[in-house]
């Protein structure tokens, strides 16, 4: 694979994947403009249903801006303390013109989700923190970008992290990953985590 000199950083995926923490406290100092535009072209590059990208990223530098968002998010002031707030919308118009009901209640949401999540990765690589906020006020949050008929599906923060984020703080249990060969009768005592019975059987994962 040819990678253009300069502007992709190489950095191996499951050492990204591995090193990203949330971060809620952002150094001062600007984001230069190429990696914020990496950030952009990587959410871009996420996979979307029918590549639709039914949802829109709003890129929010004004500090007057970034405030409001904090409040909106019930007064997580460390939003307005990132020098850049990405707020990912998706747009259920876009998607129900061609998947109708399940385009705006699933696709449009999963779209703008992928794409966070990779805005997130690519922040990552970067050196860069940031941090999901999915607890906010969405009409307060549409209020503020003007944008009535998206839904706001996450706030991303995005900044030079101003503390050392500690993998260990955030382990993880394993995944319940359920082995999908049905075999009714062979695990008779295989419930799911709702407590009904499951004909699959169960793997469990542990991914330290
Ligand atoms: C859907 C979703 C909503 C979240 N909302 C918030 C939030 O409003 N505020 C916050 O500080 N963290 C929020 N988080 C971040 C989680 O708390 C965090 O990812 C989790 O504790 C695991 O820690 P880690 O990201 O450091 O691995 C959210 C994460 C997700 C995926």
């Amino acid at each position: 694979m040819r990678v253009p000199k300069g502007i992709i950083r190489v950095v191996d995926l499951f050492e990204v994947i591995r090193r990203r923490r949330s971060v809620r406290a952002f150094a001062p100092e600007a984001v230069e403009a190429e990696k914020v535009a990496q950030v952009l072209a990587a959410a871009n590059a996420a996979p979307s249903a029918g590549n639709l990208q039914g949802y829109e990223i709003f890129r929010v530098t004004r500090e007057k801006e970034r405030a409001a968002l904090a409040r909106a998010a019930r007064d997580q002031f460390f939003v307005a303390q990132a020098p850049v707030v990405l707020v990912f919308c998706a747009n259920q118009a876009r998607s129900a013109a061609k998947y109708r009901e399940r385009g705006a209640r699933l696709y449009a949401i999963q779209d703008a989700t992928i794409a966070c999540a990779f805005a997130m990765l690519a922040a990552t690589a970067l050196g860069l923190g940031t941090v999901w906020v999915g607890a906010f006020d969405d009409a307060a949050v549409q209020r503020v970008l003007g944008c009535p008929d998206l839904l706001p599906v996450a706030i991303l923060p995005v900044g030079y992290p101003a503390e050392e984020a500690d993998p260990m703080l955030t382990t993880r249990s394993g995944s319940q990953v359920m082995a999908v060969h049905p075999s009714p009768g062979l695990w008779p005592s295989t419930f799911t985590a709702s407590g009904t019975r499951s004909p699959f059987k169960p793997v469990r994962t542990i991914c330290r």
